[in-house]
């Protein structure tokens, strides 16, 4: 047995963690089946080679206790600067302990707020300037280096460089936090960049969502926080004799204004590389023209560690095709819609200009079109072009430019220069960006489109990931609410989000006002405090620790968010004393039939009253338990007695959003669910078999049909190649998720939305049938219920749990379904299959394999228990 995967905070050997009892995670790799562990042990310490040999501080624990696989460290204060090593060993069912594995470390930053040295500083000019500023630091070394740490926190973006050498490949640091409640700081470790003698330390600040120079509907340029630029930082070197020095921001260093001409994370980057200066980084540069750096407060008395995955430039793309549109004209086309920037390499005249514009859509002539995207941005004057770099040539032979502090969504890139340059198709390679969360899961089936909306879904998905989750990478990057708790599940099987979700759930804690209220988009300037912040949206408070309880087995973050929790729910409570409430937007971009807000708004509240009462469970709080189950008893009675036609069986008109929300969202009384699922059917054969559903509707529509027993239904539904359909999109060549269903609309519509994006959820739930179960979650049990459904041969869905790999794979040939079932080792499976005739696993039948135990077989159900391993079944079902 092998322990791999260990994770600090839920990241591999971090530096700069912050908190008091981090938690460590690992997985573990075995050949064995049925492989469960008795006991697991972790070692901790400063030596690496005491922890080799298990010598530090011990922690052990049972599984009883524990999810297994996990353990907040609670050993000796954790000493601020200090790297500590850790190791795990794990005992088999036999009382037989693992070697321990070969160690991890974690390092930790600075612990508390008042071991910053450094001072907040920026320049002198107003925060209107549009030059981005420079600072730089000249220091003398005078011993060999042993480590150098560096900690920098921002207001704005920056990037940082040493000796002509930029540090790291992160993009966009420190991630958008609100600026005034809570800022990120960044660790790097920079032992190799430095050297004995000279050294320069290099900043370059941009303006981020801190101060925000463009003007749209939202008025981020008039945000209470809004200021020049501006960072705090410590360097912390150690000698080869463990001699200490830091070198901290301050008065004296030196700042002066960069070639970044101007920078706008919501529209583009201007940079004039005739105003470079060489060498402005590096040792013996003359800066007499500099001046000095000014001290500037604090933004927030919150200085945090990012733990987090960066963004970066994820993936490069070269362009499918360069068409030359005119003299001083060309169009580069990607072949696929992203979230990102491009690159440019070009030659030409000294002052030439070169616009680089970026969109989604090709007007009839075949210049770029952002007629869908620019419609929010309020331009003062014609400086800011949406979407539109401008980089102006120095003229000394080939010049690269990529913008620092932005970022569009495009396919598109259309150029115009106003002097003769010479451009091929390799001149322009763009990078698709996004927070870099490893990914989790995979789709495999032999339905092409289907294949295509898993991927065109997960596009979307990470093009809307900056560090907090957006609603689109070009017309507004906001952290909409309701648009990430929709694609929570779609999130987290795809993609190891935690450390995302956590920091954007802090984010809501910051946002979230004494009454209990939170804003529509998250950060917020203050916008969304008074339109599209019901519980429809602003319910990720709920559901994201849920879900990420659900699939991590982690209750840290619902912990940190019950009290939150509370007082929103507390807060509708309070203005819905009927149990109803039409607070939100409603069932949003309808194909076609509109459900009233209050049906939506209500089971969302119910949602969060049943959230509640399973956390105060939980965490042992019997009051809030019966408090919040009486409130959801009282929600769900009060939307019954209003929508609920219990002679028919039908909610409301008896639309598919109604149907599929009472039923998704546990509100149809038990005794009623068949009927009502059936309802939902005929309702869904008259439509044709096609959706009309909004973005709530599309959350639920799929699920209740295949958990009700329709999941055949649910597939016809799902597999649509015409309008409306997420196939349509496919087929009409969407790469990413569409805002709006018809491609002719004419608002809200946006071509990189993961708002509609639960259908890829949707496959592991119902065709993998792969669900974390509430009683053991984190997929310490498995629930796995695939449904093998008509018009698909061969499926296949795997995802990368806490315990490891969760395999779900079937294919059908001349009657028989071929189902291959992979548990990770300490975890375990309860498989349910219905119209079972006849099932056989390995060739044998199942009470012939000694770990398998039949939970129950009825008529043509079965239920099964498995414990971890590989499995082979043949399933021969009745049609
Ligand atoms: C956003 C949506 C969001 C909606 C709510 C739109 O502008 O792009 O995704 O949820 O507003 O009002």
């Amino acid at each position: 047995m092998k322990v791999k995967n260990l994770r600090c905070e839920y990241l591999k050997n971090p530096l700069g963690i912050d908190v008091a009892n981090p938690r460590l995670t690992w997985s573990l790799e075995s050949e064995t089946p049925g492989t469960s562990i008795l006991m697991s042990r972790v070692v901790s310490g400063t030596d690496r080679g005491s922890v080799l040999k298990g010598e530090g501080y011990i922690q052990t624990f049972g599984t009883v206790s524990s999810s297994g696989n996990m353990i907040k460290y609670s050993g000796p204060p954790l000493e601020p600067f200090t790297r500590y090593y850790w190791s795990v060993s794990v005992m088999d069912e036999n009382g037989k302990w693992s070697g321990w594995s070969s160690p991890s470390y974690f390092e930790t930053g600075m612990m508390q707020q008042d071991n910053w040295k450094g001072m907040w500083i920026t320049d002198t000019h107003d925060f209107n300037l549009k030059p981005a500023p420079y600072f730089r630091k000249e220091f003398t070394l005078d011993k060999e280096i042993k480590s150098a740490r560096v900690y920098i926190a921002a207001a704005g973006l920056f990037e940082l460089s040493v000796n002509g050498e930029r540090v790291g490949n992160h993009r966009l640091d420190p991630m958008y936090t609100r600026f005034d409640r809570r800022n990120l700081y960044v660790t790097h470790d920079i032992t190799d960049y430095l050297k004995r003698g000279k050294n320069v330390i290099g900043i370059l600040l941009g303006n981020g969502w801190y101060n925000h120079q463009s003007s749209a509907v939202w008025y981020f340029d008039k945000a209470p926080w809004r200021a020049r630029p501006k960072f705090c930082l410590d360097l912390r070197v150690t000698g080869q004799d463990d001699s200490k020095l830091i070198i901290s921001s301050g008065p004296d260093w030196q700042t002066s204004l960069s070639p970044v001409v101007f920078n706008s994370i919501y529209t583009a980057e201007h940079y004039d590389s005739r105003l470079e200066q060489a060498g402005w980084d590096t040792p013996g540069f003359d800066a007499k023209e500099w001046k000095k750096a000014v001290p500037a407060g604090a933004p927030s008395q919150n200085i945090v560690a990012q733990t987090l995955h960066p963004v970066r430039n994820v993936r490069e793309i070269r362009a499918k095709s360069m068409k030359r549109l005119n003299n001083s004209t060309w169009l580069f086309d990607f072949g696929r819609n992203m979230s990102g920037v491009v690159r440019l390499e070009v030659s030409g005249p000294a002052g030439t200009e070169i616009r680089l514009k970026h969109s989604e859509r090709l007007d009839e002539e075949g210049f770029a079109d952002m007629s869908n995207i620019e419609i929010h941005y309020r331009p003062v004057d014609s400086s800011d072009p949406f979407q539109t770099d401008i980089f102006i040539l120095k003229g000394e032979g080939e010049e690269e430019f990529m913008p620092r502090f932005n970022y569009k969504g495009f396919q598109y890139v259309e150029i115009t220069a106003d002097k003769p340059v010479k451009l091929k198709e390799e001149s322009l390679i763009a990078y698709f960006m996004h927070s870099d969360v490893p990914s989790t899961g995979r789709i495999r089936s032999s339905n092409p489109v289907l294949d295509k909306i898993w991927e065109a879904s997960n596009a979307s998905y990470l093009s809307n990931l900056f560090g907090y989750p957006t609603d689109c990478p070009q017309r507004e990057k906001n952290g909409w609410t309701g648009d990430a708790h929709i694609s929570i599940e779609t999130g987290l099987y795809n993609f190891d989000g935690i450390t995302v979700y956590e920091k954007w759930l802090a984010d809501h804690r910051d946002e979230q006002q004494p009454n209990g209220v939170l804003p529509a988009i998250i950060p917020s300037n203050g916008w969304g405090y008074h339109w599209a912040n019901g519980p429809d949206w602003t319910s990720t408070i709920a559901i994201i620790p849920w879900n990420i309880y659900l699939f991590y087995g982690d209750s840290h973050l619902l912990e940190l968010c019950y009290e939150s929790i509370k007082k929103y729910v507390d807060y509708i409570d309070e203005i819905s004393p009927s149990g109803l409430t039409d607070w939100g937007l409603g069932d949003w971009v309808p194909v076609k039939s509109v459900t009233p807000k209050e049906f939506t708004s209500t089971a969302y509240f119910y949602v969060d009253a049943v959230i509640m009462a399973k956390a105060a469970k939980l965490f042992g709080k019997w009051d809030d338990y019966n408090k919040y189950t009486t409130l959801s008893e009282k929600i769900k009675r009060a939307f019954n007695d209003k929508y609920f036609d219990s002679g028919k069986g039908i909610y409301g008109n008896g639309l598919q959003t109604e149907l599929s929300v009472a039923l998704h969202w546990g509100l149809v009384p038990e005794e009623y669910k068949a009927i009502v699922a059936e309802n939902l059917a005929k309702r869904v054969e008259a439509d044709n078999k096609h959706i009309d559903v909004g973005l709530l509707g599309s959350k639920t529509l799929l699920n209740a049909l295949s958990d009700n027993g329709y999941a055949g239904l649910a597939y016809e539904v799902a597999s649509q190649e015409t309008f409306p359909s997420w196939g349509w999109w496919i087929v009409n060549g969407a790469t990413t998720f569409y805002e709006n269903w018809p491609l002719d609309a004419s608002k809200d519509i946006s071509m990189n939305h993961i708002m509609f994006g639960e259908i890829n959820a949707w496959y592991y739930k119902a065709l993998g049938g792969i669900f974390p179960d509430e009683k053991q979650p984190g997929f310490k049990n498995v629930i796995l219920k695939p449904n093998f459904v008509g018009g698909l041969d061969e499926f296949e869905a795997e995802y990368d749990g806490i315990f490891g790999k969760i395999l779900s794979s079937w294919k059908k040939s001349a009657g028989v379904i071929s189902y291959n079932v992979v548990i990770p080792p300490n975890s375990t499976a309860t498989l349910f299959l219905s119209e079972v005739v006849e099932i056989t696993e390995g060739n044998r039948p199942i009470p012939e394999n000694p770990f398998i135990e039949i939970k129950y077989r009825d008529n043509n159900k079965i239920c099964l228990l498995l414990k971890s391993g590989r499995y082979n079944f043949k399933v021969m079902q009745n049609n």
